[in-house]
């Protein structure tokens, strides 16, 4: 295993929340049900909620294009206020009709799953707005001749960023040789600076890409803005949206499973669980998400009672936390854990650890070498396989969509089977006591 190629990265893995993340509009956050609106909605008469449980995206798309649940149909600006064969186009008071009543412009009813929203002046100039912004947002970063991905380089990682940046171009030069895509030259840039000016430069990229792993800009900070974020250099949690995120390793998920499995195929019937305040919930979950047949969870806090446990499961995404308490932990237990949050603490030698790492997998393949670069070449690889099949007409959501088409055998990759990350993957590290 590759240790010194991944040890750069897995310093910062483990994070603290993201600070500088600025609140979405309020036309956006209506739209993308997240963070407040003053807003309420009801579905089939039923009492109001806020309105931000029924978040326009979830049935007329990210991108406004409609048809993810139900008939939805298109509700960007430049399909709203212009006539359809179906109705005369909307103008603000009808289209505040169309939102409150469920009235189109032509006196018909929409069907009860739109729902039927409450909101003040304020919230429904922000909507409109929003609405009539979708189709640009989505263009982001599209030129006629031009295509740019961004390379974000976090104040707290800027050196695994730019040495990041370098290796994409260098692996997209040695592909194309400088050829367009369809037209298109694909020009990576670098966004630096603090982390309002990185989402500023953002505003002109069609997606981030590579994230280096930062506690001051994780994925949901460019999320929450539209800004779709592909193939970070660190695992994903497993939970994210397929429509804006896409990942090329194991997610957390995948990892915390393949714990399960190894415990089991160790016989290790009694496992001590440590519950530690500061460590996250997921201790506590564990056994029930992968409840293992012959394997009997216990949660402890510290200091462990008296005899020393054979076996031990130590979750912790905080890395300071983690550090004093592996420190703690005797010499004589077998800990399993997280490489992104363990093996940066391993004091060299004292502890048998048995660490799953979905980083390591993507160089022990076919080609090895350090991960950055073997990265960066795959994701060349990937963006090009998807540029090439999301044809001339591209934005933001297509490119996304495009990465569910690609299988890439190299990498052991096929985004049809898993469309997170195309991988499952997750291999272990294991060092054992001198
Ligand atoms: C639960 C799914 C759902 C949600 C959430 C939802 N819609 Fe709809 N919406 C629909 C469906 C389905 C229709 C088509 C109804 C019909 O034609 O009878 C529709 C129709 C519309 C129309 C009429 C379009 C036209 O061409 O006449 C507009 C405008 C609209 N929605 C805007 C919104 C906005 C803005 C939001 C968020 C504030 C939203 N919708 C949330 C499902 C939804």
């Amino acid at each position: 295993m590759k240790f010194p190629a991944l040890a750069g990265l897995l310093l910062l893995l483990g994070t603290a929340p993201a600070a500088g993340q600025e609140r979405p509009d309020i036309g956006g956050s209506l739209y993308n049900g997240i963070g407040q609106s003053t807003a309420t909605a009801s579905v089939g008469g039923a009492a109001a909620l806020p309105a931000t449980r029924f978040p326009c995206r979830a049935c007329h798309g990210r991108d406004g294009a409609g048809g993810r649940e139900g008939a939805a149909p298109p509700i960007r600006g430049s399909d709203l206020f212009r006539a359809t064969p179906a109705r005369p186009a909307y103008d603000a008071a009808s289209l505040r009709d169309a939102l409150e009543q469920g009235r189109t412009p032509d006196g018909r009813l929409l069907a009860s799953l739109m729902p039927r929203y409450a909101m003040d002046d304020q919230t429904f100039a922000g909507i409109s707005a929003y609405l009539a912004r979708l189709d640009s947002l989505q263009r982001r970063g599209v030129h006629p001749r031009a295509i740019t991905l961004a390379v974000a380089v976090p104040p707290d990682n800027a050196a695994t960023a730019r040495r990041y940046a370098k290796a994409l171009q260098a692996a997209l030069d040695e592909l194309l040789g400088g050829q367009p895509i369809h037209g298109r030259k694909i020009a990576v840039a670098l966004l630096a600076g603090d982390s309002a000016s990185i989402l500023a430069g953002t505003e002109d990229a069609v997606a981030v890409v590579g994230l280096a792993p930062s506690t001051r800009l994780d994925v949901t900070a460019f999320t929450d803005r539209q800004v779709p974020v592909l193939f970070p250099l660190f695992p994903l949690a497993g939970s994210e949206d397929t429509t804006i995120v896409r990942g090329l390793m194991a997610d957390r998920q995948d990892a915390l499973r393949a714990i399960a499995d190894r415990l089991a195929s160790n016989k290790a019937t009694a496992v001590t669980v440590i519950d530690a305040p500061g460590c996250g919930d997921d201790a506590g979950s564990f056994a029930a998400w992968f409840p293992g047949a012959g394997t009997r969870y216990t949660l402890s806090r510290l200091p462990l009672p008296g005899d020393h446990p054979r076996d031990v499961l130590l979750l912790c995404p905080d890395r300071r936390m983690a550090r004093r308490i592996l420190h703690d932990l005797p010499a004589s237990s077998r800990i399993y854990g997280l490489a992104g949050e363990l093996l940066s603490s391993a004091e060299a030698g004292r502890h048998h650890l048995v660490l799953a790492s979905p980083e390591a997998s993507l160089v022990s393949g076919a080609a090895p070498g350090h991960i950055v670069d073997v990265h960066a070449r795959t994701v060349a690889r990937l963006l090009v396989s998807a540029l090439t099949s999301a044809g001339r007409d591209l934005d933001r959501t297509s490119l996304v969509a495009a990465i569910g088409t690609v299988r890439d055998a190299e990498a052991q990759l096929d985004y049809a089977s898993d469309a997170l990350n195309g991988t499952a993957i997750v291999s272990f590290i294991e060092t054992k006591p001198r």
